[in-house]
């Protein structure tokens, strides 16, 4: 059966990236956290002490490193598995900064659709519908109030024992949400042929059976 990809877009800390696991491991499907991918940018970034306004420098940067997106989640940047340290949140709000630039955005978008060009992949993202996935057949936007998005971030960061406060994270999200919201280049937003989701009152195994209802409706499977 032709493997076809999948497209989830959303604000940070809807769940894409915990559905796109869910769906990935029931399908046999990749998922591609293209966030991640952002994410790890800002870091080379910061490590080398360039500029994320510098968009000549970002762009050579880039097409310098070693960028390894791993089938089972991990990061590896020249060599060295990254995974945890792109979850600080210092990285977070970089990744959203530097993800305005668009020599940063073409060239991640590239990468993307090198990897998933024969499907059988999920990708989550903000662009995903919009821009790498123009053509993909099943299109999910999730959504949730700030308030939900910052009390499970603050319920996932007390399980891995990270000190959470509630309302730093749900300023941080708003913040987040805003500036990725309104930058010039591919801005977050839902794709015409995008079937939205609001999970705000949903458990996870609703908005898995939501997705998976919707994925046969739009392909049969
Ligand atoms: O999904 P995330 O929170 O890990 O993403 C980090 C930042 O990267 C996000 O604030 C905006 C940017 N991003 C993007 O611009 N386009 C994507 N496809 C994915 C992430």
């Amino acid at each position: 059966m032709k493997r076809f990809n999948i497209a989830i877009d959303g604000p940070s800390a809807a769940g894409k990236s915990t559905i796109a696991d869910i769906l990935a491991g029931k399908m046999g499907y990749t998922h591609l956290d293209t966030g991640a991918m952002y994410r790890s940018v800002a870091l080379q970034a910061r490590n080398k002490g360039i500029s994320l306004e510098n968009e000549e420098d970002i762009v050579k940067m880039i097409a310098e490193m070693d960028l390894q997106m791993m089938a089972d989640g991990r990061v590896i940047l020249d060599g060295k598995d990254v995974s945890d340290t792109i979850r600080e949140n210092e990285i977070s709000m970089m990744a959203s900064t530097v993800s305005k630039l668009k020599g940063c955005r073409s060239a991640l978008v590239e990468m993307q659709q090198k990897i998933c060009k024969d499907g059988g992949y999920i990708l989550d993202g903000r662009d995903i519908g919009t821009v790498v996935l123009k053509d993909a057949p099943v299109k999910i936007y999730m959504v949730a109030s700030p308030e939900a998005r910052a009390q499970r971030r603050v319920l996932q960061n007390k399980e891995k024992g990270i000190e959470a406060d509630y309302d730093e994270i749900l300023e941080d999200i708003k913040k987040r949400d805003y500036q990725d919201m309104h930058r010039e280049v591919s801005p977050l937003s839902k794709a015409e042929d995008a079937v939205e989701i609001d999970t705000s009152d949903m458990t996870l195994d609703e908005v898995t059976e939501r997705v998976l209802e919707i994925i046969k409706e739009k392909t049969g499977d």
